[in-house]
């Protein structure tokens, strides 16, 4: 059975690595394709590589024209929750890599797709050592006193502080809750430590991407 998907951010960073992913996967159809300043031109004249013959839509509203299974996001903060509120009530699967969303969105979200009986599979960072880092650190803040998140990134990253960041400390202050000064964004390398613990006994956890 072929599942047939639409992609929301065809044209963006993870967007171009997906386009052919899908094509090689055998069992995945892209059908759709979302991206603003594209839109109306062929996705392959867009990308610059081969990719299903399809244009480029305006909004994810044009694209869901074509009949499809599962939605993949990634676009940006503001756009998510319209894009996969919207895909839900249509009753399509979701696969949200848009990071950024905050925990009340995530919860609205939650309730929608259990109401409607849809999948819905979000995680802001895929990153195996990003789940890992916020697993091990959810369970470390439970033991310690306190904790902070500094953010490490290229001077040019739009979101500061990132998704990421943002949705490690929704996670962490479920657990334990500190000062809301504790996420801070720092422009110099590509890492991410979360640090726990207090004076003199501290625990430091880093997740380095390629990308920031
Ligand atoms: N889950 C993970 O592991 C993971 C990994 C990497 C990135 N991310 C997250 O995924 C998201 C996208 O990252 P990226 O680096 O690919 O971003 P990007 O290069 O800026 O691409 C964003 C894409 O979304 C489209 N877009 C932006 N706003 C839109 C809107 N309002 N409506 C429709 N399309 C819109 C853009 O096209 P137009 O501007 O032409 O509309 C573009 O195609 C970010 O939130 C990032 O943090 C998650």
């Amino acid at each position: 059975m072929t599942i047939r998907v639409c992609l929301a951010g065809a044209t963006g960073w993870v967007g171009r690595g997906l386009v052919p992913a899908l094509a090689a996967s055998g069992d995945l159809e892209l059908v759709g394709a979302v991206s603003r300043r594209a839109a109306g031109r062929p996705l392959s004249e867009v990308l610059g590589m081969p990719s299903p013959s399809l244009t480029v839509r305006a909004s994810l509203e044009e694209a869901l024209a074509a009949p499809c299974d599962v939605l993949i996001d990634y676009t940006r903060p503001e756009a998510v929750r319209r894009h996969v509120l919207s895909a839900v009530g249509r009753g399509i699967a979701c696969v949200v890599g848009t990071s950024g969303l905050s925990s009340a969105e995530y919860e609205e979200i939650d309730a929608a797709a259990r109401a409607r009986g849809v999948g819905v599979l979000a995680a802001g960072n895929f990153a195996l050592t990003a789940v890992l880092l916020q697993r091990f650190a959810e369970v470390a803040a439970r033991h310690v006193p306190q904790w902070e998140i500094l953010e490490y990134a290229r001077a040019g990253k739009p979101d500061a502080p990132s998704g990421t960041a943002r949705e490690l400390a929704a996670r962490l202050a479920r657990v334990r809750l500190v000062d809301r000064d504790s996420v801070r964004p720092f422009r110099r390398t590509s890492l991410d430590p979360t640090r726990l613990g207090g004076r003199g006994d501290a625990l430091r956890g880093r997740n380095p991407s390629r990308r920031s």
